[in-house]
Formats: C-alpha cells, sequence, structure tokens
C-alpha cells in the first residue's frame, strides 16, 4: 500500500470535478485498510473512502487521507434450495456483480444494473431503481469501526434502510468502513415489472411472453442509456437530488395546480409519496439550463451536468439556486442525494 500525497481526484469522481486530496491510497484488503487508518491516525488526518466517485461532489481541495476502496471477491457462501447467498468484496464493481450473479442464475438484482460505482458504496444510500432496492437482497455487511478497529456485522435492521437512506448516511465520513456485502438471491426468476418505463419497454421488446431476467437487465440498460448522460461523455453524479416525500394533502394541491402528477408509492410510509424532483425542477424551468461549466442535463432536470472545467463551489451555487426555486414555487424543500465534501 503507497501513500501519495497531493494528489489528484478528477478521474476519481464522475463529475470531474478538478480537486486534491492531501494524501491518497488504494487498499485492496483489510490489513493495508487497517495500515491506511494507522497512517491517518498517526498523521492526524481525516479519512474519505471513495469508491467509483459517482455519488460525491467535491467544492474544495480534501484535507486529509482518501482511501480508495479496491477489496475484491465474489463467492457464493450458502445454497438452501432455490435461496443463495452471495458475499462481495466492497471494492467490487457494482454492475460486474450483478450481471456475475445474473449469468450464474442468481436473480434478483436485474433492475438495478448498471448503476454505477462499487458494492461497498451501495448500502450507504441503499441504491435502488426501476421499483427495487438494495435492502429487499442485502443480509448483512461487515464494517471497520474506524475508532476501535473493530470489525462489525450489520444486519439488515441493523443498516436501518430507508428510500435513498440508511444508518451509514448519518454517521461521520470514514467512521465505519464497509469491507463486504452479503446479499441473499433466488435461482428462481420472478423479475419485478411494475415499473411503468420498464413496462413499457418490456411491451417493446417481447410483448405477450414471460420477462426473463436477462430481458429485463437488458431493458434497464436501454431506458437508462436512453435517459442518463454516460459520465464519461458528460461529467455527472446521476440524480443530484432525492425525490421529494410529501403527503396526501401537498399532493392534492400539486394536482389542484397542475393536473395529473407523476408519483411514486412509498409502501413502507403510507399516506406519503415521492413526487419527482426532476417533474417539479422541469415544471419550474431548470431543464437545460447552464451557467458557464455547469448544467441542468438537456432531458433529466434533476442530473446537473459539467461541461467541462465547472468547479465543485460552481456546481453547488447552481444546485443551491434549484432547491431556492423549488422551494419558491411549490414550498418544496430538495436535499441533495449527492454527498457533499
Ligand atoms: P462514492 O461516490 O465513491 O461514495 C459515495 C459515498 O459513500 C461517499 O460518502 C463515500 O465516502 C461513501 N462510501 C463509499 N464506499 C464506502 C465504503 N466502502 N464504506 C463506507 N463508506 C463508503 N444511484 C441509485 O441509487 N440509483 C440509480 O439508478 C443511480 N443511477 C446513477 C446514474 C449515474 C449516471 C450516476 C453517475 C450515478 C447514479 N447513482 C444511482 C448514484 C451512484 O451510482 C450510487 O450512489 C453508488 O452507490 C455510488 O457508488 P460509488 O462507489 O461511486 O460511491
Ligand atoms: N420527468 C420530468 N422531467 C424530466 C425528467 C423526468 O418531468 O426532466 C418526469 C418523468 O416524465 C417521469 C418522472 O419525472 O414521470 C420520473 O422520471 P424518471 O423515471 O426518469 O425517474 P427519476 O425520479 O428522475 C429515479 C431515481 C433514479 C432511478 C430512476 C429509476 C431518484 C432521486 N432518482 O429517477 O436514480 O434510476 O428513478 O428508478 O430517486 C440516482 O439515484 O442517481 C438515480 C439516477
Amino acid at each position: 500500500m503507497q501513500i501519495l500525497t497531493d494528489f489528484d481526484l478528477t478521474p476519481y469522481n464522475t463529475f470531474a470535478v478538478s480537486c486534491r486530496a492531501y494524501a491518497f491510497c488504494e487498499v485492496f484488503d483489510s490489513s493495508s485498510l487497517r495500515r491506511a487508518l494507522d497512517y491517518a491516525s498517526a498523521e492526524s488526518l481525516p479519512v474519505l473512502v471513495l469508491g467509483g466517485g459517482s455519488n460525491v461532489l467535491f467544492s474544495d481541495d480534501y484535507p486529509g487521507l482518501v482511501i480508495r476502496m479496491g477489496i475484491p471477491g465474489i463467492e457464493l457462501i450458502e445454497e438452501d434450495g432455490d435461496q443463495v447467498q452471495v458475499r462481495a468484496g466492497a471494492g467490487e464493481n457494482w454492475h460486474q456483480l450483478v450481471m456475475h450473479c445474473l449469468i450464474n442464475g442468481f436473480y434478483g438484482l436485474e433492475n438495478m444494473v448498471l448503476i454505477p460505482g462499487t458494492t461497498g458504496a451501495a448500502p450507504i444510500q441503499n441504491i435502488g431503481a426501476y421499483g427495487v432496492e438494495l435492502s429487499r437482497f442485502l443480509v448483512n455487511l461487515t464494517a471497520l469501526e474506524v475508532n476501535s478497529g473493530e470489525l462489525w456485522t450489520f444486519d439488515r435492521e441493523a443498516c436501518q434502510f430507508g428510500y435513498r437512506d440508511s444508518v451509514f448516511k448519518h454517521c461521520r465520513p470514514g467512521e465505519l468502513i464497509i469491507t463486504s456485502v452479503t446479499l441473499q438471491l433466488s435461482r428462481t426468476a420472478a423479475p419485478e415489472t411494475g415499473y411503468q418505463a420498464l413496462q413499457e419497454e418490456l411491451q417493446r421488446r417481447q410483448a405477450g411472453t414471460e420477462p426473463d431476467p436477462l430481458l429485463v437487465a437488458q431493458a434497464v440498460m436501454a431506458i437508462r442509456q436512453s435517459k442518463l448522460p454516460d459520465p464519461a461523455l458528460l461529467p455527472n453524479c446521476g440524480s443530484f437530488f432525492k425525490n421529494p416525500v410529501v403527503d396526501e394533502a401537498t399532493c392534492q394541491a400539486l394536482e389542484g395546480r397542475f393536473g395529473e402528477v407523476p408519483v411514486f408509492p412509498l409502501p413502507e410510509q403510507p399516506g406519503y409519496v415521492k413526487v419527482p424532483a426532476a417533474w417539479l425542477l422541469d415544471r419550474a424551468g431548470w431543464k437545460g439550463q447552464r451557467r458557464g461549466a455547469a448544467g441542468v442535463h438537456r432531458n433529466q432536470a434533476v442530473v446537473l451536468v459539467n461541461y467541462g472545467g465547472a468547479t465543485g463551489a460552481e456546481l453547488l451555487a447552481l444546485a443551491r439556486d434549484m432547491q431556492r426555486s423549488v422551494a419558491e414555487e411549490y414550498g418544496i424543500s430538495l436535499e441533495p442525494e449527492v454527498r457533499i465534501i
């Protein structure tokens, strides 16, 4: 494990914001992770764990040690009838894990194909897409508590998952470092095809037949590629804001003003729904807006993009203006999904 100083983080965040870390290293096992933490402690440096950098906005240079999570490994650890448990190292690429599972006939993750980033970051905001969230499959995860040096196991309940939320989002960055994740999957295909855009895509592809998980994955990939900009071509972090959760009265008030509002149910919170932030922002005129090199994507009003050379501060200023405008227009507060560092 090599510690590099004054390290350029531009290629390590999908916003491609130019920024530097005081120190940087990559870890590929628990012992090198512990050595990195010892170094940070000896130098009194704050610690930030970075996976694929697809959900972070650096507002400035980072004055501490950035540890890039690279712990590898995918193993089948248990089989019981058609149920299987798969354990993956935190540094495994999420999309590759989904594809590995599909190819081996372990089903469930197909709707979450092509979400960028690492497996270790997936529980942080309980990643989700097209009607499915990680929490449905997580059995447990292991996390290193930085202060004590102890390795803890968190089961699903202990993770306190919610919509784009978990217990890990509420602790200090670097307090708990996820090292592996165990998922329960099934050998029996039972695709979740209720999400409207997915239903329509499946109809187009194979009307009248039962969709199998591989077809669902292909349909999800096609929708994602048509809707979301590829960070390699146009740097971005996906949805910048979470979809706000509103009560029925707020929803009815919106419908009174605008007619039909596209809402998503929230089964864990009866009486509340999610309103797409993209819809609110689009109606407020944000789609395609540009401030120098920082902008809002032309097809997706909740996706901020860097046209080249935008600073973290510029992207953040744009995001703050978008929040203010939604608060003024609808009285709704938008919460960033992206972690601002
Ligand atoms: P990073 O950005 O590196 O880190 C995110 C946060 O997690 C940081 O606070 C970091 O400190 C912390 N962290 C990372 N790894 C660890 C670890 N091992 N232990 C402790 N803390 C850690 N998300 C969705 O939910 N659904 C989507 O459909 C979706 N689509 C996207 C599309 C695009 C084009 C992009 C760019 C992003 C999208 N995202 C989506 C967001 C992003 O892919 C996820 O949040 C992903 O889980 C981030 O993984 P990462 O490894 O890049 O995390
Ligand atoms: N819409 C607009 N204007 C736009 C874009 C969308 O009015 O510019 C409308 C659409 O017509 C649709 C609704 O908003 O009725 C929802 O749009 P979409 O299906 O694209 O989903 P989203 O709410 O914008 C969420 C997640 C995505 C996830 C998709 C699919 C959040 C914050 N975002 O997006 O996750 O991939 O659903 O499940 O929950 C991410 O978290 O980074 C992310 C990309």
